[in-house]
C-alpha cells in the first residue's frame, strides 16, 4: 500500500475545465463573447428580488426550495415534486454521476460534447466513453453502438455546446428505446428556451423510467454569476439525487432572484426573441463572408474557417478589435470559433471585424 496520501482514481485524469476568456492584455474596454452569456443581463424583477434578498443574510436558507421549486413547476408545467435544484445546472449533473457511475463504469458523451462530462465521469472513478458525431451532429447509431454492459449514464446536450445543433424527438426516442434498462439518460437543456417550441425533453422524462432532464438559469435567465440550475426526472431520481445534495446548496438570494427570473415570462420571451433574429442575422453574414456556419439553436454560433491556422488568425484579429469569442480546439474543433449572440450592435462589430479579415469589406 501506499505510503503516501493519494487522490481516489480518476482523480488525476481530470483535465481542468477551460471557461471564456474575459480579459484582453492592454484593453479596458472588451466585448465578451466567450461564455453564451445573456447580453442583455437578467429580468428587471429579478434583480430586485436579488437586492430584496440581501438582508437576513444571518438566516439559513430553507433546505426545500419548495418557492423556486413550485415557480419552475407552474413555468414549465411540472410536478415541482419531481424536480431538484442545484448550484447551477453543474451541480445537477454532478450529482447525477455521483449517485449513478462509479468505479469501472462507462458514460458516454460525444465527440463535440460539453466538456464537464468527462470531467464528472472521472470524478466519480468512472470511464468516459467518447463516440463520434457525424458532421458535429450526435449520432444515435454511434451511441447505441458504444453502450455495453459496463455503460451506466449517456449525456447529451440538446441543444449541443458548442456546435449549437439538435437531435430530433424521433432520434432521441430511438436513442432511448435502444438504451438497455439500467443506462440513465441525461437530456442536458441548458440551451433550451433558445429553441422555439422545444420542451427541453419534459416530455421524454414523462414517457420513460430513465431520463433526467437539466436546466439552467445561467443562459436565457441571465444568471449566470449567480450559479442555479435545476433537473427533473421521476421521482424515484430525484429522491436518490437529494441523498447527495447539501441541504443549504442554495442561498435565500439566489432563488429569490431564480424564482423572479421564471415567472417573468414577457422578459425571457422578448431574450429568445432578440436571440433568434440576430442569430439569424449573424449566421446569414458568415455564410455570405465564406465561413461555415451550421444552423443553431442556441445563443451562439459556431463559425467555420477553412483551417485551424484561420480560426487562429480570426481570433487574433478579434481580440485586437477588442472581441473575445470562444476557441474550440479543446472540443475537436480547432478550425471553428464560437461566438454568442450579443445584441444587434455587438453582433454588427463582429461582423465588421470578420469582414475585414476575410478581406471582403
Ligand atoms: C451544455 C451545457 N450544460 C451545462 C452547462 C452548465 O451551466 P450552469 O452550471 O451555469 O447551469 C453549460 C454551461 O455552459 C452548458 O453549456
Amino acid at each position: 500500500m501506499s505510503k503516501t496520501i493519494q487522490p481516489q482514481p480518476g482523480i488525476m485524469n481530470i483535465a481542468l475545465y477551460v471557461s471564456g476568456e474575459s480579459k484582453i492584455a492592454g484593453q479596458d474596454e472588451v466585448l465578451k463573447l466567450s461564455s453564451n452569456e445573456n447580453p442583455y443581463g437578467p429580468s428587471e424583477m429579478a434583480k430586485a428580488a436579488f437586492a430584496e434578498a440581501a438582508v437576513d443574510l444571518h438566516r439559513y436558507p430553507a433546505t426545500d426550495h419548495a418557492p423556486l421549486r413550485r415557480a419552475i413547476g407552474e413555468a414549465h408545467l411540472l410536478d415541482p415534486d419531481r424536480i431538484i435544484c442545484g448550484v447551477g445546472s453543474d451541480e445537477v449533473l454532478q450529482f447525477i454521476t455521483q449517485c449513478y457511475a462509479g468505479h469501472g463504469d462507462e458514460v458516454i458523451t460525444t465527440q463535440h460534447g460539453f466538456s464537464m462530462y468527462p470531467i464528472l465521469a472521472h470524478a466519480a472513478g468512472a470511464i468516459p466513453v467518447e463516440v463520434r458525431e457525424a458532421e458535429r451532429r450526435v449520432d444515435v447509431d454511434a451511441i447505441l453502438e458504444a453502450v455495453t454492459d459496463r455503460t451506466r449514464i449517456v449525456f447529451i446536450a440538446n441543444p449541443a455546446n458548442p456546435t449549437g445543433t439538435m437531435v430530433s424527438e424521433a432520434e432521441l426516442r430511438r436513442l432511448i428505446e435502444g438504451l438497455p434498462p439500467q443506462v440513465l439518460f441525461v437530456h442536458d437543456g441548458a440551451y433550451t428556451e433558445f429553441a422555439d417550441g422545444f420542451d427541453g425533453g419534459a416530455s421524454l422524462v414523462d414517457d420513460y423510467p430513465n431520463v433526467i432532464m437539466t436546466r439552467t438559469f445561467s443562459k436565457i435567465h441571465g444568471l449566470g454569476g449567480l450559479r442555479i440550475g435545476w433537473g427533473y426526472a421521476r421521482r424515484e431520481i430525484i429522491e436518490v439525487l437529494n441523498r447527495v445534495r447539501q441541504p443549504f446548496n442554495l442561498s435565500q438570494a439566489q432563488m429569490a432572484a431564480a424564482e423572479a427570473a421564471i415567472r417573468d415570462v414577457a422578459y425571457t420571451a422578448w431574450c429568445a426573441r432578440e436571440n433568434a433574429r440576430w442569430r439569424d442575422w449573424l449566421r446569414n453574414a458568415l455564410v455570405q463572408m465564406g465561413v461555415g456556419c451550421d444552423e443553431s439553436f442556441a445563443n451562439f454560433v459556431l463559425a467555420r474557417f477553412d483551417t485551424p491556422a484561420e480560426a487562429e488568425a480570426c481570433d487574433a484579429a478579434l481580440k485586437a478589435g477588442g472581441i473575445l469569442v470562444r476557441r474550440v480546439g479543446g472540443y475537436q474543433l480547432p478550425d471553428c470559433l464560437r461566438i454568442t449572440i450579443g445584441d444587434e450592435a455587438a453582433c454588427r462589430r463582429i461582423v465588421d471585424v470578420i469582414a475585414r479579415f476575410k478581406g471582403v469589406r
